[in-house]
């Protein structure tokens, strides 16, 4: 299907019924990329679909192809883009990219004075966050909010995050400041420039703080907190 013809816009109410669909979906994608996620449930879901908080994807005949919501923290002053996920059969055609646009716009809206961040796993996502004006960021400019990092706990990766002392893990954190920014064009231009260095970063990442961790747990180890304190601190 032509990625035109998907429609993309505010959740309504009546999209709770695709709430099992959306959170069933971010999970088996989690568990097919091997990576970690900050789990929802559907009611989760819902909540943000009745709060204006959320974009969802459809064909013209009322399937579902991709949703993404928005979290604030730290009293409105930082905003999140969060759950992003879209039905593999969909993909690699420019939807997500049309649910990032749509929720950044409703963001900026909403919110015109927060700063809007993302924390990601993968390259697409941090593709589409630098051809929106977001730059690379270390976890530090992030908020600070306990409860938006108690999200993490039920991430597999909590205990690198932990063992990081939150300054690390295996997302990359992206951000975007309304009173400080660059221009998209600049951003846009500095990933692609730096593309392969990302794809460089997000594989260390991997090798790094999963593989090594896994070879040492199989040898019957330490904790990871322990392995990381010989390692990297
Ligand atoms: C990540 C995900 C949302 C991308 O959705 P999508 O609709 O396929 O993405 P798009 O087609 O809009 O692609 C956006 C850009 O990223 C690029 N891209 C897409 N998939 C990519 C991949 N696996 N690796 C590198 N680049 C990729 C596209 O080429 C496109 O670039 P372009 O603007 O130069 O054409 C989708 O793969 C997904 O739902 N994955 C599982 C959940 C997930 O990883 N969510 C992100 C959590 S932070």
């Amino acid at each position: 299907m032509d990625n035109q013809e998907i429609i993309v816009r505010q959740a309504v109410p009546d999209d709770k019924k695709y709430s099992t669909t959306i959170t069933d979906e971010m999970e088996s994608s989690a568990n097919a990329r091997g990576t970690g996620i900050a789990k929802r449930s559907p009611e989760y879901i819902e909540k943000k679909i009745d709060e204006g908080k959320a974009v969802i994807a459809l064909t013209p005949k009322g399937d579902w192809v991709g949703f993404c919501y928005i979290e604030t923290w730290s009293h409105e002053e930082y905003v999140a883009n969060s759950g992003l996920i879209v039905s593999p059969e969909y993909r690699k055609s420019g939807v997500a990219k049309r649910i990032k646009q749509t929720i950044f716009k409703l963001s900026r809206k909403k919110y015109p004075t927060a700063k809007i961040f993302g924390l990601t796993t993968g390259l697409a996502v941090m593709k589409i966050n630098s051809d929106l004006g977001y730059e690379p960021v270390t976890y530090s400019e992030l908020t600070q909010d306990e409860e938006f990092w108690a999200g993490c706990k039920s991430c597999v990766n909590y205990e690198i995050l932990m063992s990081k002392d939150r300054k690390n893990c295996m997302c990359t954190a992206m951000l975007y400041d309304p009173k400080d920014h660059y221009e998209p064009e600049e951003t846009k231009a500095f990933f692609e420039e730096n593309k392969t260095g990302f794809e460089r970063l997000l594989r260390f990442k991997q090798w790094k703080f999963l593989d090594a961790f896994r070879r040492k747990d199989k040898k019957g180890g330490g904790s990871l907190k322990s392995f990381f304190a010989l390692f990297f601190n």
